[in-house]
């Protein structure tokens, strides 16, 4: 364990009335005592060494050392692990932070930034907690490392295990995954497994299959995924240090969990003196979640733990948040709550027309991460957000991870998926509001100019 800062470090249960704790190396997933989930809390030595860690981990960023170009392991000193310990990296982390004014003014606000954790090495946030599961995965001497996935826990898994040279197998649900993120894990040599069925069939597989102590589950479930992608929370404090409202798309809910872990761990340490109020977004057809926020704001206490936020049959074509039953709603609920954010659904339409500004910004991003452009828009215009407060927006995953959705909506032929209306495929088209069609032309001269002067 880092001697500077922690003292001790457990997995602990987060529910309140049980607070079970375990050792680190101990392979579990939820509480041996109660089947609640787990986090990892460190206990701070002293205030005094805290404070420098902020120009620790600024000088790493010009260093060449492996860990110190890591956007995560050069937070070092606030995860779980010995000094020691040979890390699997492949460089994540350090995401830009751009200005989006396009996507402001689309929301209704002053300013808007987008933090891109789609700019990961295998083009999703998911690479920074899978740097510290699959370093985990070595330290317990796990033979085979498994998840089910919408797509891109996939991608990151396959390649931070090859990296590891650890066997890997990914479930995924049959027919429902961009074929670019199917391409990634079959290169990176993962045991691609197709279920029938959807990704919640797939996630209750993979817990069963993770009894198995030589089976090693890297799903958000696990607490050392959430210890890595915390670390996002860290670089906000150096680019734009706390911003009144952070938004994330919510799919399994670990990103949310993440962030929240992540700023409360700088404020427990007295690096922060307030948390920026965090907000999760789910697609209408896949959003249990903010069923559950609909009416009221609930606490944990009077919530049961089982069956309760369900969607039986999750339907979106931003594919990588199509899950019905969320593993980590617990404990995002707990971050959502504890910052008096919000959990709110867009529709498939405002989720296309978001993506669509945010390519006019020259940024771009899958259509998952647009729910939160899409979810801004909406809390500016209930007043919940003001136009003069800060914002960033969490892009989650690169463009090129559903290239098909977009060339479908600048053809104007992309379908949204709600045939429960019995509606006809005309009238479930997305509008291409923003389309953007490729024109065929004669290949001549003047027929350039023609249509660059149409413009
Ligand atoms: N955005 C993207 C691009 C994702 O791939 C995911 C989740 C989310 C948002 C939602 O994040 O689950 O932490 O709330 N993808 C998972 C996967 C489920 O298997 O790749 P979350």
């Amino acid at each position: 364990m880092n001697p500077a800062i922690s003292a001790t470090a457990v997995q602990r249960c987060i529910e309140p009335e049980c607070g079970a704790t375990f050792d680190l190396n101990e392979q579990i997933y939820t509480c041996r005592v109660c089947s609640g989930l787990l986090d990892i809390v460190q206990q701070p030595k002293n205030g005094r060494d805290v404070q420098h860690l902020r120009e620790i981990w600024r000088a790493r960023l010009s260093s060449q050392n492996e860990r110190d170009m890591s956007g995560v392991w050069r937070f070092r000193e606030l995860l779980p692990f010995s000094y020691s310990v040979a890390v699997v990296t492949l460089g994540e982390g350090n995401t830009p932070l751009y200005d989006a004014p396009r996507s402001a003014h689309y929301c209704g606000l002053g300013a808007l930034k987008l933090k891109h954790q789609g700019l990961n090495p295998t083009g999703s946030f998911k690479d920074t907690g899978m740097t510290t599961a699959i370093t985990q995965a070595r330290i317990l001497g796990a033979k085979t490392v498994v998840c089910a996935s919408t797509g891109n826990t996939a991608a990151s898994l396959a390649a931070y295990a090859a990296r590891a040279n650890l066997q890997c197998a990914i479930l995924v649900p049959h027919g429902q995954v961009s074929h670019t993120k199917l391409a990634q894990s079959l290169d990176y040599g993962a045991k691609v497994l197709e279920v029938e069925g959807n990704f919640d069939d797939a996630m209750r597989l993979i817990r069963e299959l993770s009894e198995d102590k030589y089976i090693y589950l890297v799903n958000s479930i696990n607490p050392f995924r959430i210890e890595g992608q915390k670390t996002v929370a860290f670089e906000f404090l150096e680019q734009c240090r706390v911003p009144h409202h952070i938004v994330v798309p919510g799919g399994n809910l670990g990103n949310s969990t993440a962030l929240g872990k992540g700023f409360s761990d700088l404020f427990n340490l007295g690096l922060i003196d307030r948390m920026p109020r965090l907000s999760a977004v789910q697609a209408e057809g896949a959003a249990p979640f903010a069923h559950l926020f609909a009416e009221r704001r609930p606490s944990l206490q009077e919530l049961p733990r089982d069956g309760l936020i369900t969607v039986r049959n999750p339907q979106t074509l931003a594919s990588a948040i199509k899950i019905g039953t969320p593993v980590s709603w617990r404990k995002s609920m707990r971050a959502v709550v504890d910052t008096d954010g919000w959990v709110l659904s867009v529709s498939e339409q405002e989720i296309a027309d978001a993506k669509a500004i945010i390519g006019r910004d020259g940024i771009g991003c899958e259509p998952a991460s647009a729910t939160t452009v899409a979810g801004i828009k909406k809390l500016v215009s209930d007043g919940r957000i003001a136009a003069d407060e800060s914002v960033v927006a969490v892009l989650t995953g690169h463009f090129l991870k559903d290239t098909d959705y977009a060339i479908n909506y600048h053809q104007e032929t992309l379908d949204g998926t709600d045939d429960s209306m019995n509606r006809t495929e005309l009238e479930r088209r997305i509008k291409s509001s923003c389309s953007n069609r490729p024109l065929r032309i004669e290949c001549t001269r003047t027929a350039i100019l023609k249509h660059l002067e149409g413009r």
